[in-house]
């Protein structure tokens, strides 16, 4: 008889302990697939070249390519302020926004460049090549002056840009490549919120003052500027707000985000691309850029404006209003 009591009381715990596994592992699944549903998952259907598998790559394009993806990789050893070759650049590389020298997937990277250029661009109104697009961001995004066309380092970038790009078939833009693009909030983004998510996930590196922080070399930084007189300037495609809020959701924090597992929600990334941009940086100017008003993104946030939104409302949105309003015009 005792031995059924006892029997019976082991199968009753057994079958609840049984049930309390089945709910928990329910309700993380849920959870899990909830997560999910918020952050779309970034596909990508590029994959890199690869110097070490590459065979045909040989003798003076092999060294001109290796030299080129240095010069990506460490730009201010050689280009920065106090760089061996000139002097001409902020001191940012242009890996720090072009991560894995151009390679990593949604990290803004090369892979669909030798495939697009030439092309028109709305920016400047006319057809550029892969020299006037390189020379912006130099110019632009680390601020300085570019390198002559005809020098062995502008010859060697885009040697290397053109390789990483060099299996995408021609016209075409893999997903994957460059910036993933966030859908737009149905709100303003909110300096305040992201100041407070700055100083939770980013200030540890980036710095409280946005000024990043120099290696011991004092050449290169550990950890690039968001801000400041170091950063890049007001002509940079990172200041607009989707291109940051774009850049982050799939890398930042840095070398714990992966594209497929983004570690920041949808609104905290255009929160904090709202804080960094309500900061001081470099300014340019930029008169001559968007010839045709119209068609100028509706986030770059200087007038004139066809929309009759101000530069506040192109700063930070919404956007959906604007594009809705734009789309109007255009019957
Ligand atoms: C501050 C960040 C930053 C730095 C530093 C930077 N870039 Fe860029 N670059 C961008 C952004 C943002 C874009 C536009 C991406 C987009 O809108 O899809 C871009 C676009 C480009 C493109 C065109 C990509 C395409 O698919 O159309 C090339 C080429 C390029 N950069 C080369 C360089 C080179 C070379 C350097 C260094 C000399 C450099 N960049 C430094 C942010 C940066
Ligand atoms: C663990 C340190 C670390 C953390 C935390 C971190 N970053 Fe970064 N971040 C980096 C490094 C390192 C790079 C440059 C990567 C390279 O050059 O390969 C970078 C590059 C960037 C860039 C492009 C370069 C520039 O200076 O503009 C942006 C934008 C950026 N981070 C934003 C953020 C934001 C926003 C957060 C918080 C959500 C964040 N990062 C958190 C280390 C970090």
């Amino acid at each position: 008889m005792i031995a059924f009591i006892r029997s019976y009381w082991l199968l009753l715990l057994s079958f609840t302990i049984l049930c309390i596994v089945a709910i928990v592992w329910k309700s993380a699944d849920q959870q899990s697939k909830a997560i999910a549903a918020q952050q779309p998952f970034t596909e990508s259907s590029w994959h890199p070249p690869s110097l070490y598998t590459d065979r045909e790559l040989e003798g003076e394009q092999r060294r001109l390519v290796i030299f080129g993806q240095d010069l990506i990789a460490r730009t201010a050893l050689y280009l920065g302020p106090k760089g061996s070759i000139a002097n001409i650049s902020n001191g940012m590389n242009c890996q720090n926004c072009h991560l894995q020298a151009g390679k990593k997937t949604w990290g803004n990277n090369y892979g669909a460049v030798a495939s697009t250029y030439p092309r028109f661009r709305d920016r400047s109104g006319t057809i550029e090549s892969i020299y006037k697009r390189v020379s912006d961001c130099f110019e632009r995004s680390l601020n300085g002056t570019a390198p002559d066309s005809n020098s062995t380092e502008y010859q060697a970038i885009e040697a290397y840009i053109k390789w990483v790009g060099k299996e995408t078939p021609l016209g075409v833009t893999p997903k994957g490549t460059g910036i993933y693009k966030l859908p737009y909030l149905n709100r303003a983004a909110d300096p305040t919120k992201g100041k407070l998510a700055y100083q939770q996930k980013c200030q540890s590196c980036h710095g409280s003052d946005g000024q990043g922080q120099l290696a011991n070399n004092g050449i290169l930084f550990e950890y690039p500027p968001l801000w400041g007189e170091h950063s890049y300037n007001t002509g940079a495609g990172l200041y607009r707000i989707s291109r940051f809020a774009g850049y982050i959701y799939s890398n930042m924090p840095w070398n714990k985000t992966q594209h497929s597992n983004p570690a920041l929600s949808i609104e905290e990334c255009w929160d904090i691309a709202a804080f960094v941009n309500s900061q001081p940086r470099p300014e340019r100017d930029l008169s001559k850029d968007w010839p045709d008003i119209s068609k100028k993104p509706v986030d770059h946030p200087f007038g004139p404006f066809h929309d009759g939104f101000s530069e506040r409302e192109h700063k930070y949105g919404p956007f959906e209003p604007i594009l809705a309003k734009r789309e109007k015009l255009k019957k």
